[in-house]
């Protein structure tokens, strides 16, 4: 699959193709952009690198992606590239791994965090959404590794999907002594074959409170949680 540049890449770009999740997070960082600027900034999960894209527009001193696909890093670096961001990074690895003792300013995330299988979705890498039977696979394991990624008074970012328990998110900040605050919650359509795969009791409990279904349509609250490391 040719992505345009030239190279070859084994999953097709359109499958790193940004999502709704993407544009939650991107608004929230295009609405303080000042807060950007000349930060060294981490996402994990970079994907295509556009989130990287947008913070290296917003003026952040440099910018590094990982990323367990390895073609998700050869795309995202060529998008970078394309761009004109020299100041990019990109790591192939699994979550904090790559960075092991350095940290960063601002960290950003859109892990998978649904509660389905590693199966392919919508056409999109089995890897894309699948956080375990609860969701929280990822996103746990972001948590305890975020405190030991940030500056004295630095800030993260995340996707979240309601469904898996912002009050579990909350309590697992507070243990690394975290602040934890939802700044944008939005609905998202659910395609029909990712409900079909999620955990059925999760999907039954959440009916009517973060899941909206109008006949066969389904509609999810998600929100972008902010962290916060306390100044040393
Ligand atoms: C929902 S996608 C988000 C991609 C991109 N940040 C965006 O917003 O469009 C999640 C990304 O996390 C990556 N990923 C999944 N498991 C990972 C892991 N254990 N470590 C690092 N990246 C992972 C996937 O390959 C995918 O690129």
């Amino acid at each position: 699959m040719n992505d345009g540049s030239g190279m070859v890449l084994r999953v097709p770009v359109k499958a790193l193709r940004p999502s709704e999740y993407t544009s939650a997070l991107i608004q929230v960082l295009r609405s303080e952009s000042e807060t950007v600027r000349g930060k060294q900034v981490l996402e994990i999960g970079s994907g295509s690198g556009v989130v990287l894209a947008v913070l290296g527009t917003l003026g952040a001193g440099s910018v590094c992606g990982i990323d367990i696909e390895e073609d998700a890093i050869e795309a995202s670096s060529r998008l970078l590239a394309r761009l004109g961001h020299d100041n990019a990074e990109f790591l192939h690895g699994d979550m904090w791994r790559p960075v092991a003792g350095r940290r960063f300013d601002l960290i950003v995330a859109n892990l998978p965090n649904s509660p389905h299988p590693q199966v392919s979705i919508s056409g999109r890498p089995p890897n894309w959404s699948a956080g375990g039977p609860d969701g929280r696979l990822l996103v746990d394991a972001f948590i305890d590794g975020l405190a030991a990624h940030l500056v004295s008074g630095g800030r993260a970012l995340m996707t979240h999907n309601s469904y898996i328990g912002f009050d579990r998110t909350r309590e697992a900040a507070a243990r690394h002594g975290l602040s934890c605050e939802v700044r944008l919650s939005v609905l998202v359509y659910v395609p029909e074959e990712k409900l079909a795969l999620m955990t059925p009791s999760i999907v039954q409990a959440e009916e009517g409170r973060s899941l909206h279904s109008f006949g066969p349509y389904t509609f999810a609250e998600i929100h972008i949680v902010e962290f916060g490391a306390p100044i040393a």
